[in-house]
């Protein structure tokens, strides 16, 4: 019998390297973010810079080139979705680094705010922790929950697979990126490699350069009218 698959979360995996010397500069650099933030007291939560005053990472003269790299992926994958760039202004709305120490992790949430987001992992030893995606929307659930966990345990559901699955893990190697819509729900395992790992977000905003004719996607901010 032939499978025809319809209707994909298309996710895209590219991989940035960068030289050594500058890799341990922006290593440094981030570092020093978290410890101007340190909290003594232990988290089981990963240290996020988009919510301790660190969410403009790219506007550091330190990140440019990696943001230009990481520029050229996004641009890939809106290719990939045959989105014409040419009609578009582009923009790292945020960006941030994530500092994840032994046993921490970061719970299921979306950047509702943006279209598109990435993590690029920077420093991720063997063992520190993947990114899982879940779906709020199954096209394969025939019926209501039938791909929980618990039907998987009394064995209605035989073996998980991409058609039943409603969650999906990626473990990548360091300088590995991972690009996807803002609106995926996503969290990361624990980190079990008693090292540090440290990923790279941003959010990406698309605006029209002229919307003229458009009803959907923002038009240039630039002709907005303040208050
Ligand atoms: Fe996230």
């Amino acid at each position: 019998m032939k499978i025809l698959n319809i209707f994909p979360l298309t996710l895209a995996q590219d991989t940035i390297i960068l030289d050594e010397i500058e890799k341990k500069k922006l290593i440094e650099e981030i570092k020093s973010m978290k410890g101007l933030n340190h909290i003594s007291k232990e988290s089981n939560y990963a240290w996020t810079g988009d919510t301790k005053g660190h969410e403009f990472l790219f506007s550091n003269n330190l990140f440019k080139n990696l943001a230009s790299k990481i520029s050229q992926s996004i641009i890939k994958y809106l290719s990939l979705l045959e989105i014409n760039t040419n009609l578009l202004d582009i923009y790292y709305q945020r960006s941030w680094a994530t500092l994840t120490e032994n046993k921490q992790s970061i719970n299921f949430h979306t950047h509702s705010q943006s279209n598109i987001s990435f993590a690029y992992y920077l420093l991720k030893p063997e063992d520190s922790g993947g990114i899982i995606f879940r779906s709020n929307d199954l096209q394969n659930e025939v019926a209501k929950n039938i791909f929980t966990n618990s039907k998987l345990e009394k064995s209605l559901i035989t073996k998980p697979n991409a058609y039943n699955s409603d969650k999906s893990v990626f473990d990548l190697k360091e300088d590995s990126i991972i690009i996807f819509p803002s609106k995926t729900p996503h969290a990361t395992t624990p980190n079990n490699s008693g090292s540090l790992r440290i990923s790279i977000s941003g959010d990406i905003t698309l605006m029209l350069k002229d919307s003229s004719g458009f009803e959907h996607l923002m038009p240039n901010f630039t002709s907005w009218t303040k208050f």
